[in-house]
């Protein structure tokens, strides 16, 4: 019999599958992304994106957590022995995204504090920089800066508490209030920003499609880094969270569920913000373009700025904008950590608290190099390469292996379509055998050579090779490592649940 852990509801994997989706990277990525890979006309690459790749893969891998009943690591070595290093290469790439979201999560609580006073002046940028983060130069570590640091330890307690609790407890049961939470306070937020003035020329600006870009390599680059990032695919977590579905559960429908909430979620973020950003431009009398900015100078120093300037309760929706970051950032972390300690509890065979203390207690400890006064360079470097050369190519690995090296798309296929509503067509092989390996294989390709040509950010070359190339190479070796490691007999059996008949 199967002991493995259940979501207590359908409602529940919901809520966890939605909470992890929705993150970071719908709030403060993905307005900018569209924008500045051409706004209107960026919704064509992205539809293209969520529908042929991020949609289907989303259903593939519900569909391999469910049948295969592992972690990414044992479903992968459960569908043929010689893969598992797929799964640890996910699992290895969560690890690192663990290790820097919780930061970014942490610096959200400290300006949530920030924001009773207005803390942070006139000069935000000036404030984050120098006064918060206390910026070293590119390469140079410095101490650790206490004001990062003591919301970070907040951040693993909370977040290490949920996960000890476990995934009933724990995980589905703070899904369920954080989620409904969030979408409250960011409806409020959104609310706000559209009713003031100047806000319909954000949202001009916004969707004014620049159609020059489409044929650009790079703007496709983008909508599938965003699909994949913002949908948590490729990363070893939607494997992991179906692996606690019931065996009857409907999985063609939650991913549509799922990929749908996450990104009617990321146009309303694209609204809230950029509605905001016209309210800016409109105060200083500049256009709107001129003010547009992403990833942490607008939250960390644009939002703070437009806070500042709202006609009333500034601190407020200070509150209100941080805390949103805050519930959306721990939803998804707790995601996250959970694809390593399910991983490392089936592996070594040790208890749930065990692992959630080795796996969260080392992911902890690496994450304080983030808030030494080096920590921004670093964060920015290890983000950028683990999402080029680590999300997107460990998808593209996993659709290809599925499709054309063991061949069983099929068998997935009638496998959710057992206990699905919604039938899979022809389409969701043809999307994943061809469209998604063609154009995510070629776009890898460009990418690769894009960055072997250029340093990214300017930063310095010992910066980018230690943090960029090393740690999206040593991922791979270290998953290689992982998985020499033998199975214990009968593991990589798949366990037989009490209502296993339903579905044969
Ligand atoms: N899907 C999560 C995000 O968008 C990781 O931030």
């Amino acid at each position: 019999m199967d002991n493995r852990p259940q979501w207590g509801s359908r409602s529940g994997f919901i809520f966890a599958a939605v909470g992890s989706a929705i993150g970071l990277g719908n709030i403060w990525r993905f307005p900018a992304v569209a924008y500045e890979n051409g706004g209107g006309a960026f919704f064509f690459p992205y539809l293209f994106a969520l529908l042929t790749a991020g949609i289907p893969i989303l259903i593939l891998e519900f569909t391999i957590g469910h049948k295969y009943r592992g972690s990414s690591p044992l479903s992968f070595s459960r569908i043929s022995k010689g893969s598992q290093w797929i799964g640890w290469w996910q699992v290895g790439i969560s690890f690192v995204i663990a290790t820097y979201y919780a930061v970014i999560v942490a610096w959200a609580i400290s300006y949530a504090v920030f924001s009773f006073k207005l803390s942070w002046g006139k000069d935000t940028t000036g404030f984050l920089l120098k006064d918060y983060l206390k910026l070293a130069e590119p390469g140079t570590t410095g101490s650790l800066v206490p004001g990062v640091l003591i919301p970070l330890i907040i951040v693993w307690v909370i977040v290490l508490g949920i996960m000890f609790a476990g995934v009933k407890k724990g995980i589905e049961k703070a899904n369920k209030i954080m989620i409904p939470a969030l979408v409250i306070l960011f409806l409020i937020i959104v609310i706000r920003a559209l009713t003031l003035p100047g806000a319909l020329d954000g949202l001009n600006t916004f969707f004014q499609p620049n159609w020059s870009k489409i044929m650009d390599g790079k703007v496709w680059v983008a909508a599938y880094g965003q699909i994949f990032f913002s949908l948590s695919i490729g990363f070893a977590i939607m494997i992991t969270y179906s692996s606690y579905l019931p065996r009857k559960t409907d999985l063609t429908n939650n991913a549509f569920i799922t990929g749908f909430a996450n990104s009617a979620f990321e146009l309303l973020a694209g609204f809230g913000v950029f509605a905001a950003l016209g309210y800016m431009a409109a105060q200083q009398g500049v256009a709107v373009d001129k003010v547009v900015s992403s990833g942490v100078i607008l939250a960390f120093s644009v939002f703070p700025q437009i806070i500042s300037k709202l006609p009333a309760l500034n601190g407020l929706f200070g509150v209100l904008f941080f805390g949103s970051l805050i519930l959306a950032g721990l939803t998804s972390l707790m995601s996250i950590i959970e694809t390593f300690v399910a991983g490392v509890q089936e592996k070594f065979n040790v208890s749930r608290n065990l692992s959630v203390s080795i796996g969260g207690g080392l992911a902890a400890i690496i994450s304080l190099l983030y808030a030494t006064q080096g920590g921004l360079n670093y964060l920015d470097t290890v983000d950028y390469f683990i999402n080029q050369f680590g999300v997107a190519l460990a998808g593209l690995f996993e659709v290809v292996f599925i499709a054309w090296f063991v061949k069983q798309l099929k068998p997935l296929q009638q496998h959710a379509d057992a206990v699905s509503d919604i039938k899979l067509g022809a389409w969701w092989r043809i999307c994943l055998s061809f469209i998604t390996p063609v154009v995510l294989g070629y776009m890898m390709y460009d990418n690769l050579r894009q960055n072997l040509l250029n340093e990214y950010g300017g930063y310095p070359r010992e910066l980018i090779f230690n943090y960029g190339w090393s740690v999206a190479i040593g991922v791979i070796i270290l998953a290689t490592l992982f998985s020499m490691k033998n199975w214990k007999k009968d593991q990589l059996n798949i366990p037989v649940t009490s209502n296993q008949k339903e579905v044969s």
